[in-house]
């Protein structure tokens, strides 16, 4: 262990190599933004159980969280054509994504403005060369200007000011398009801070949709969330040797990320977290390449002075590269093999790495407090030229079913289903507890103490931009 008196909050480390010491020994050096390390410490007081529980507190952030903050809606190529829309839902809110010229994108909220009734139902993609409301047929332009008001001569006080489809902010980065319904926000940029300088390096708008599966989880939104903001569980959860060298980054009060190396074991840091109670063997060099056979790929073993890590990655890099058309011969060890994960508040999270490139997005299901909805995207790197494909309908698996339904996850599926298998269990904790909140790691989950330091600036400033 590291820890000793002279050491202050959030200074002490795992034992064993650091992330950047294993960057640093990579055969292709990683690009810069992976060898950044930006963590302070935020304190240490429990987090309340009540912000997961309670009625009161759950309708607090759908009226000042929800309504006011950045969040994707869809990828650019759910709308290619105009007149193309998605439509989106957030708690009670719904919004309108539609392409309304060839490079312009808007977003309007999903509600009529003669009686507010729901102009398009359902989530997802559609085409409307006009909105009309199903009620009594009002119609909009897909720019949102009134087209038609049957019996108009009885509404001379409606006005386009007053009655086009009430716009909401729309903005496009890294192929996504983000919404945001508070006219006053911020510019999204504001948002993304270091993320386009560091997705330039892994180019999200390269990317095309390869799977969607949309799984409703037992648990409030955040404790979803939270599941997926510190690899520290690996060791429980997931049995795994690996996860005691991962890195923490808090790059502002909207972006943080972890590093997490694939392929590289410490036995120190498996001391630190379990000793002789863990139940895997501590894997050799040579076993780790047995990681390959999830991909169907057989090696003959490591040659003198051969890594693992190395080893892996480099079959992987002809293995995806001839899958995909893509060139990955210069692409980092970290890159091809790392769980290099981004979040931005509130509910998102984009992966940079190739053979890790899960895009999440965690959403309150409708008004529930105590149930949330998981999207889970594969974006595969696209060959130079080609268009991204038309994205799949999402795979909708229910609370009590499993990820590895879905075929096209592979040996994910069963990591998901150890992921989100505790969250029901977490979820009624919260409710039988006598110590009022949950108490986190100074170092590894203090991501998720940030996103509750910038949700609690959302709560308690309901007027001004956060
Ligand atoms: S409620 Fe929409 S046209 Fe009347
Ligand atoms: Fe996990």
């Amino acid at each position: 262990m590291t820890e000793d008196a002279s050491t202050r909050p959030g200074e002490a480390r795992a034992s064993g190599p650091s992330v950047a010491d294993t960057l640093a020994s990579d055969g292709i050096p990683p690009p810069p933004p992976l060898l950044e390390n930006c963590y302070t410490f935020l304190g240490d007081k429990d987090i309340g159980f009540g912000r997961y529980t309670s009625p009161e507190f759950f309708r607090r952030e759908l009226e000042s969280l929800w309504p006011r903050t950045w969040q994707w809606a869809c990828r650019e190529e759910h709308v290619p054509e105009e007149g193309d829309t998605y439509v989106y839902y957030i708690g009670p809110y719904s919004v309108i994504v539609v392409r309304s010229g060839e490079d312009v994108i808007e977003a309007f909220l999903n509600t009529c403005t003669h009686r507010g009734t729901r102009l398009l139902a359902g989530e997802g993609s559609g085409y409307s060369p006009a909105f009309t409301c199903p009620f009594h047929g009002w119609s909009w332009e897909i720019n949102g200007t009134i087209r038609n008001i049957p019996g108009r001569w009885d509404f001379p006080h409606v006005k386009n000011e007053t009655h086009d489809l009430q716009r909401v902010l729309c903005e496009r980065w890294g192929g996504f398009v983000f919404i945001n319904m508070d006219l006053h926000a911020r510019p999204l940029a504001d948002y993304l801070g270091v993320m386009p300088e560091h997705f330039r390096h892994f180019p999200l708008e390269r990317r095309g949709v390869k799977l969607h599966v949309q799984k409703k989880l037992p648990a409030n939104w955040k404790a979803a969330q939270e599941a997926f903001l510190e690899a520290y569980h690996n060791f429980e959860t997931h049995d795994s040797p690996n996860g005691g060298n991962t890195q923490y980054d808090v790059f502002s009060k909207y972006v943080s990320r972890f590093i997490h190396n694939i392929g590289n074991y410490s036995p120190e840091s498996l001391e630190d977290y379990a000793g002789d109670k863990f139940r895997q063997p501590l894997l050799t060099e040579e076993e780790l390449l047995a990681f390959l056979g999830v991909y169907g790929i057989e090696v003959d073993g490591l040659q003198p002075g051969e890594r693992a890590r190395g080893v892996i990655a480099e079959k992987l890099r002809s293995h995806f590269g001839e899958a995909l058309g893509v060139d990955l011969s210069q692409v980092s060890e970290s890159v091809m093999l790392d769980s290099i994960e981004y979040h931005l508040f509130p509910n998102m999270f984009f992966f940079a790495g190739i053979t890790v490139p899960m895009v999440y997005r965690f959403r309150p299901d409708g008004t529930d407090v105590d149930n949330s909805i998981f999207d889970l995207l594969l974006l595969e790197p696209l060959a130079e030229g080609a268009e991204p494909p038309e994205p799949p309908e999402p795979v909708l698996l229910d609370v009590e079913q499993s990820y590895t339904e879905v075929e096209a996850l592979g040996w994910l599926g069963a990591i998901y289903d150890q992921d989100t298998g505790n969250l029901a269990l977490q979820q009624q904790g919260f409710k039988t507890s006598r110590k009022p909140g949950l108490t986190l790691g100074n170092y590894q989950e203090a991501r998720i103490r940030r996103v509750h330091m910038t949700l609690d600036e959302f709560l308690s400033n309901s007027d001004g931009a956060i």
